[in-house]
């Protein structure tokens, strides 16, 4: 069989040198020093995910999916802070462990070890990768992975093991889930490379699998759907027309495959268990939403979701890429379930990724988004971002900070306690110094968040970029 792959050379992976090289060393550090003032009223934790390779990859190297999961985590008490970060533990990294290399090629590489290198049990299987979110729900933390079961791991960050809710989902779970601040569920798709392509659940605030997994019918080809978003009424889930393609994979080719003529759909998933309602449109693709809400209360009331918007589909990407980068804007789509029509809007033509909402508005009405942005600087990589960017959807008005040399990542809100507000919190991210390689914890006020962070906690080693993260405050 011919491949048309050139040949993988680790030290040429953009995503695996830089701010981006991974990290080995596991440590715990107190009191780190801070610049400015950590609000004494927060006191929680903030986790990151992110890809991070316990050995050199070999065969190839997919940015955002391939790669093991670390976490790393800064608690706050008190105006202090401490750092702590842990691999994601998988049976199929202490197999790597054992052999003091890596066995398992990157997705597109389709190497997988044989029994004689790790045993009947792991031999032929793909790799858990949970390396790009970490949630709580039901007292359960949880580091996921893209459409596979997430690994669970305790307060000090060590992993317990796979989480498959009881037997109830054993093909997992999205990276995105959506926790209903109101309710307290859980709402998860999944999609695999087999009948049912795609199904969804609700999980109770118990943990305890409530509804599903239900198929969803219509679906009758492997997708891939990178996240999805709540209303009080609907699951949402955006269907882009990326399509899994196993042979070409095995000829060497990319696994998946961009079909703009089939145009990209949307489907509201009644959460009561009603019928789907479908919306369609022109291709585009969407890594990420902000939020959706229903509209007004009205039966068939339309739903809106906000998200970011790419003309197609681009995973990996070189340096030269991001010299031409396709453009991801800040978007609207009034979902008509009625019609069945969808209208888009570009809300911010800003190029921008990594959305997040204050979460205790997940599901309703939103005013204020967050985004990670750039300001077009030739030493960024694709998924490199060197400023936030904060968009008022009721005046349209858009805040920045630029955030120099530094690279930061996605903005996740700790709101005050005992505020509902969500201007009287603060935004959260790490930061790596592409000079010098120095990782920082930024705490930014949400009320006037172009000036800046009020504190500036000096990680003592280097927090490689990542991912998707949380706030969480210390239970009571
Ligand atoms: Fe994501």
């Amino acid at each position: 069989m011919s491949t048309t792959r050139p040949r993988f050379d680790p030290t040429r992976v953009p995503h695996l040198l830089g701010s981006f090289a991974p990290v080995s060393e596991q440590v715990d550090i107190a009191d780190l020093e801070v610049t400015g003032e950590l609000p004494a009223a927060l006191d929680g934790l903030y986790l990151r995910n992110g890809p991070n390779p316990r050995f050199t990859p070999i065969g190839s190297y997919l940015y955002p999916i391939d790669g093991d999961g670390m976490l790393h985590g800064v608690r706050l008490s008190a105006g202090r802070a401490r750092y702590r970060n842990r691999f994601v533990r998988t049976p199929a990294m202490e197999a790597e462990e054992r052999a003091g290399r890596a066995l398992w090629g990157g997705l597109e590489s389709m190497i997988m070890p044989d029994a004689g290198e790790v045993g009947p049990e792991l031999a032929a299987t793909f790799k858990d990768l949970p390396d790009i979110n970490v949630v709580r729900h039901a007292g359960r933390l949880l580091a996921l992975a893209e459409s596979a079961c997430p690994f669970r791991v305790d307060a000090a960050l060590e992993t317990v093991g796979r989480e498959d809710f009881g037997g109830a989902l054993p093909a997992g779970i999205t990276a995105h889930p959506k926790i209903d601040p109101v309710t307290g569920e859980m709402v998860v798709f999944c999609y695999g490379l087999q009948p049912p392509y795609l199904t969804w659940s609700v999980i109770a605030p118990d943990g305890t699998v409530s509804r599903g997994p239900t198929p969803v019918e219509g679906v009758d080809e492997p997708m891939m759907i990178h996240d999805m978003a709540l209303t009080a009424r609907y699951a949402v889930l955006v269907l882009a027309p990326a399509f899994f393609d196993l042979d070409a994979a095995m000829a060497g080719g990319s696994f998946l495959d961009w079909r703009p003529e089939r145009g990209t759909r949307v489907v509201l998933l009644p959460r009561d268990g009603g019928p789907p309602r479908w919306a369609a449109d022109e291709a585009f693709w969407m890594w990420h939403t902000v939020n959706a809400y229903d509209e007004n209360q009205a039966e068939d009331a339309p739903v809106v979701l906000d998200y970011v918007q790419w003309s197609r589909l681009t995973v990996g990407g070189s340096a030269s890429d991001a010299a031409q980068p396709l453009s991801g804007g800040l978007a609207r789509a009034r979902i008509d379930p009625a019609s069945g029509s969808m209208a888009r809007t570009l809300l911010d033509d800003s190029r921008v990724e990594f959305p997040r909402v204050d979460d205790r508005r997940l599901g309703r009405r939103h005013r204020h988004a967050a985004l990670a942005t750039d300001t077009g600087r030739a030493d960024l990589l694709p998924g490199e971002y060197d400023a936030i960017r904060w968009y008022d959807t009721e005046t349209g008005a858009a805040r920045v900070w630029t955030a120099g040399n530094l690279s930061v990542g996605e903005p996740v809100y700790a709101p005050e306690p005992g505020r509902e507000s969500d201007e009287s919190g603060y935004w959260m991210t790490f930061a790596t110094d592409r000079t010098d390689q120095s990782s920082w914890f930024l705490v930014i006020p949400a009320q006037d968040p172009s000036s800046g962070p009020v504190a500036r906690v000096r990680i003592p080693v280097r927090v490689p970029l990542g991912l998707h993260g949380c706030w969480l405050p210390t239970e009571p």
